[in-house]
């Protein structure tokens, strides 16, 4: 698709010399899946580890060498295994794209008169004479034995870095000679998050290998979605490594105080990590999974005979699960009461119509709203208990002498 194929190469049967050893590939995050019971308010860490790929995901890769005479172990290397080099990349990554072009053939569009003028060819490449794929990794692969004139058919070294940048390509610099004199070729690849490699000009085709998968990737967490109530961070929130590394990861998921649901159904958080800024695919997704560790409670049961029950009016003494209970008119809970004090008011494990209401300690007035009093999410702040059933005997004596106003015999 890059389409362009310079004429040095045309003439040339490409024959394998060397074998190019096959590029192993699993990427993606372990464990995708992480289900864990929590409490509310607390939370739990994980280590994700990122295994990156060995190459950029999509590569659209320029072939970028210097074909004057001095070059000619090196071309002919990669002239005689670029097929090679072409399958061995299409085996990890295949929607992978190549072109090659030569400094020279770039020279005759800048105008310069220089064989290693690459700042100009470099500069060329990036501002429209080559058309990348949208999301792909732009890589341009600099092979050569000697440094570039700066400026370079008008451009400096600065404009190549910026326009590289613009156009999100790095540069791998194959150095097979004196291409980094003054430091220019490497102050290029630093700059654009590329490398450089050096390399006998009769290997250069296994150095420019090597390069591509010797990349830095940038492994970024990104939270697809989260049920309300369960958050997840991590630690570093970004991250770089080698292609073909693995980052590792702190996750911790955590789950709110006041997180009163997932009785019915578990907390779920899908995270993605980007490489290099762009969607890794399905093995880069990750979810968590929160089922609720009820907390455990002393439930204050009163006795369902009027005259002995000590239910605040507001309130009734009512057959529950767990014995008879003080019970909430819908969608109120006690009042002056935070709504994690669970020896006030609780919800109980009562699938149904009933898991929304609230019961309150014996005594405790319940005329205040729920923040949500219609709906699936009725008192869902009033956390659910997993109830340990005392008998009212407990509280008599600090109820004793109280105005306790009897009500309620026994209906929901
Ligand atoms: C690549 O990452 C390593 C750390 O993992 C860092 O030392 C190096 O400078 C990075 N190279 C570039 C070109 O960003
Ligand atoms: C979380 O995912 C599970 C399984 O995919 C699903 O059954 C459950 O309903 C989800 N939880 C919520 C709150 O949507």
């Amino acid at each position: 698709m890059i389409g362009m194929c310079s004429s040095i190469w045309a003439a040339l049967a490409i024959m394998l010399i060397s074998p190019i050893s096959p590029i192993s590939a699993d990427p993606g995050v372990s464990p995708a899946l992480v289900q864990q019971e929590l409490a509310p308010g607390s939370s739990f860490h994980v280590n994700k580890h990122i295994s990156t790929p060995k190459l950029l995901p999509q590569p659209d890769v320029v072939l970028l060498v210097d074909a004057t005479g001095s070059m000619q172990d090196s071309n002919n290397n990669i002239k005689a295994n670029l097929r090679a080099l072409i399958s061995a990349v299409d085996a990890v990554q295949p929607n992978a794209h190549f072109a090659v072009t030569a400094v020279n053939s770039m020279r005759a569009l800048g105008g310069g008169d220089w064989p290693e003028d690459w700042i100009n060819a470099l500069y060329k490449i990036s501002t429209g004479a080559t058309t990348f794929r949208e999301g792909s990794s732009r890589i341009i692969v600099l092979v050569g034995d000697a440094t570039s004139h700066d400026p370079s058919g008008g451009h400096s070294q600065g404009d190549a870095i910026d326009a590289l940048k613009k156009a999100s390509i790095r540069v791998l610099g194959v150095n097979v000679g004196a291409l980094d004199e003054g430091g220019r070729a490497t102050q290029i690849t630093a700059a654009t998050g590329g490398a450089m490699v050096g390399s006998r000009p009769d290997e250069a085709t296994k150095a420019i290998i090597d390069g591509l998968q010797n990349l830095n990737v940038t492994i970024t967490p990104e939270v697809v979605s989260c049920d309300a109530g369960l958050t997840v961070r991590f630690a570093p929130t970004e991250t770089l490594v080698s292609s073909g590394a693995t980052a590792t990861l702190v996750e911790t998921a955590e789950l709110a105080s006041d997180a009163g649901g997932g009785v019915d159904a578990p907390f779920n958080c899908s995270v993605r990590f980007l490489i290099n800024g762009a969607p890794g695919g399905d093995a880069f997704v990750q979810k968590v999974q929160v089922t609720v560790k009820q907390p455990v409670a002393t439930c204050l049961t009163c006795i369902p005979v009027p005259g002995q029950n000590l239910c605040h009016e507001s309130t009734t003494c009512n057959p529950t699960p767990f014995g008879n209970m003080c019970l909430a008119a819908p969608g109120k809970k006690a009042d002056g009461a935070a709504d994690a004090d669970l020896g006030t008011h609780w919800r109980l494990i009562w699938p149904g119509p009933n898991q929304h209401r609230v019961m309150v300690k014996p005594g405790v007035a319940a005329t205040t709203d729920c923040l949500e009093t219609v709906g699936s999410k009725v008192c869902d702040e009033i956390l659910i208990a997993e109830c340990k059933p005392t008998a009212l005997d407990a509280v008599v004596e600090e109820n004793t002498g109280k105005d306790q106003v009897v009500v309620g015999d026994g209906e929901l």
